[in-house]
């Protein structure tokens, strides 16, 4: 029996591992991860994260094929694929602080691997790293092998939060990159028939290690891209009166441009896409890109630019001051179907409020009071490095509220921000809660969820994203 071994329990080990488990019976998967509260989280029916179809995967397969533990050394020791898939987040210190990926839990696997193993192993970066990463954990393994033989790849993943389980039951590639030896395809060999047991198999790519490293920095700044480029437009299209919306459908009928990845919005968010465009922006640097690497960082200026643009929107349409003003804000995660709240543009948003000193009331189905308490008082890319973080300030702890329903959060707001596109949030008592708020009534649409038209009806106030404004808006400009 293959024995594999995923060190990291996050959003990515997790998930990936259930799915080889499942698709796989033949083969034992170990998840190991050195916090205990997320083991035994996994081990129990709440699971750590929230993920549609993810409970039945780790139901069907848990105590027979997948385990979950906190026994890291064990479960390496007796593996013959090892996944590595702890977290890279943005360094916050010292030399490309602010861009680099901080590589410390990596390396700190790579040399437990080599301290434990007493076989040869196959060694997975699943991890998103920069590119070249393979060949400074390669010099590690092999400086501590004790004449073991390790063969290092890259698999990266590519799923979505939210859509993880069907992106891994059915996706749209997987990719392995490995050494161009005969040690090396026969590593990818042995991979590949891991994934061949469900991807067809002409949806696995094979390339060299760095291809297969930069690729995922590739993809993911490709996309990021996409929603900078129509969230620029969006700005231009409430300048002129065009519809964002009529513009991206258009535009996206193109088959070469192609329908996905379009939606305008507040900014994008999640762990992923700022993190690898800034690590892709400081490889370019260091490889003496820096016209390159400007270039990949107008796609965070942009970003960056819509939520203060949403912001500054806000305060102008109500009377250029929301001191002391109670803003509903409805959603607080970074996309919809996921509780994950890693640099979900609303943190932006709130703070941004905050500063003008509104009072907030947060709603948000899946994220608890506890972590939108801990975002608000986080410094930015702390909430990777746990050991930087600090209780929320008393003044904090006044301006914010958390709500247990939409209802409550809007009940006598001035306004409201939908800043999460929810399904719930569009089949909400719009009357009922335009009766329970101060007048004039406003929403500020930060993901074109609402029907403005209906919602203007009521007598709300609306702003959306890239839409055409009513009189109001045009009347109160928003001064970047
Ligand atoms: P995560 O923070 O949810 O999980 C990482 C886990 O690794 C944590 O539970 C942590 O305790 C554990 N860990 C850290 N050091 C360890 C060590 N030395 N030994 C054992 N466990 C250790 O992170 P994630 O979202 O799963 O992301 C993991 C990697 O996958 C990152 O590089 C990320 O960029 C990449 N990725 C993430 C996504 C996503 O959607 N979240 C998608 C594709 C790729
Ligand atoms: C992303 C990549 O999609 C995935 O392939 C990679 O493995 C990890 O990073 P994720 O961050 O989980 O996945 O979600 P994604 O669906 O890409 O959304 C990222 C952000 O972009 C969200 O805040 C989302 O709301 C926003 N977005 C997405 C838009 O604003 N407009 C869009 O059209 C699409």
């Amino acid at each position: 029996m293959v024995k594999i071994c995923c060190i990291g329990a996050g959003y990515v080990g997790g998930p990936t591992m259930a799915v080889i488990a499942l698709k796989c019976p033949s083969v034992e998967v170990a998840v190991v991860d050195i916090s205990v509260p997320r083991i035994t989280a996994w081990n129990s029916d709440q699971l750590p994260i929230y993920e549609p179809g993810l409970d039945d995967v780790v139901k069907q397969c848990r105590g027979k094929n997948l385990f979950f533990s906190t026994d890291v050394e064990k479960h390496v020791r007796e593996a013959d694929i090892v996944f590595v898939s702890v977290n890279t987040p943005t360094k916050t210190r010292g030399l490309g602080a602010g861009k680099a990926a901080d590589l410390t839990y990596w390396e700190s696997a790579a040399r437990m691997i080599a301290d434990v193993s007493v076989s040869d192993k196959i060694v997975v970066e699943k991890s998103t790293v920069p590119v070249k990463t393979a060949e400074a954990i390669e010099k590690i393994l092999m400086h501590n092998s004790k004449g073991i033989k390790f063969q290092i790849l890259s698999n990266p993943e590519f799923l979505a939060e939210g859509t993880a389980i069907e992106d891994l039951f059915y996706p749209d590639r997987v990719l392995i990159g490995g050494r161009e030896t005969p040690e090396g395809f026969k590593a990818v060999k042995a991979l590949k028939d891991v994934y061949a047991q469900w991807v067809p198999e002409d949806r696995i790519l094979t390339t060299n290690l760095w291809s297969a490293e930069l690729t995922k920095l590739a993809a993911n700044a490709f996309l990021a891209q996409r929603i900078s480029s129509v969230n620029a437009m969006s700005a231009l299209c409430e300048a002129t009166g065009a519809n964002v919306s009529e513009v991206s459908y258009a535009v996206g009928k193109d088959s070469r441009i192609g329908p996905k990845f379009l939606n305008s919005s507040v900014g994008f968010g999640g762990s992923c896409f700022q993190k690898d465009i800034l690590n892709l922006v400081y490889i370019c640097e260091c490889n003496g890109l820096p016209e390159v690497a400007e270039y990949w960082k107008q796609v965070i200026k942009i970003n960056d630019y819509q939520k203060t643009r949403f912001v500054n929107r806000i305060v102008s349409s109500m009377f250029n001051t929301v001191s002391n003003k109670k803003i509903a804000v409805l959603g607080f995660a970074f996309k919809k179907d996921t509780g994950d709240t890693r640099e979900t543009p609303a943190i932006d948003v709130c703070k941004g409020l905050l500063g003008d000193k509104a009072r907030i009331s947060i709603y948000d189905p899946q994220v608890t009071e506890e972590q939108i308490q801990r975002d608000l008082t986080m410094n930015k890319f702390d909430w990777d490095h746990p050991i930087h973080l600090q209780p929320m300030s008393p003044t904090t702890v006044k301006q914010v509220s958390v709500a247990w329903d939409a209802y409550a959060a809007t009940k006598d707001a001035h306004g409201i921000c939908l800043l999460t596109e929810w399904d719930e949030f569009k089949t909400l008592d719009y009357e009922r809660i335009f009766e329970n708020m101060q007048k004039p009534a406003f929403v500020f649409d930060g993901r074109n969820v609402v029907d403005a038209e209906k919602l203007r009806k009521i007598g709300f106030i609306v702003y959306s994203i890239g839409k055409p404004l009513d009189q109001w808006l045009k009347d109160m400009p928003a001064l970047a």
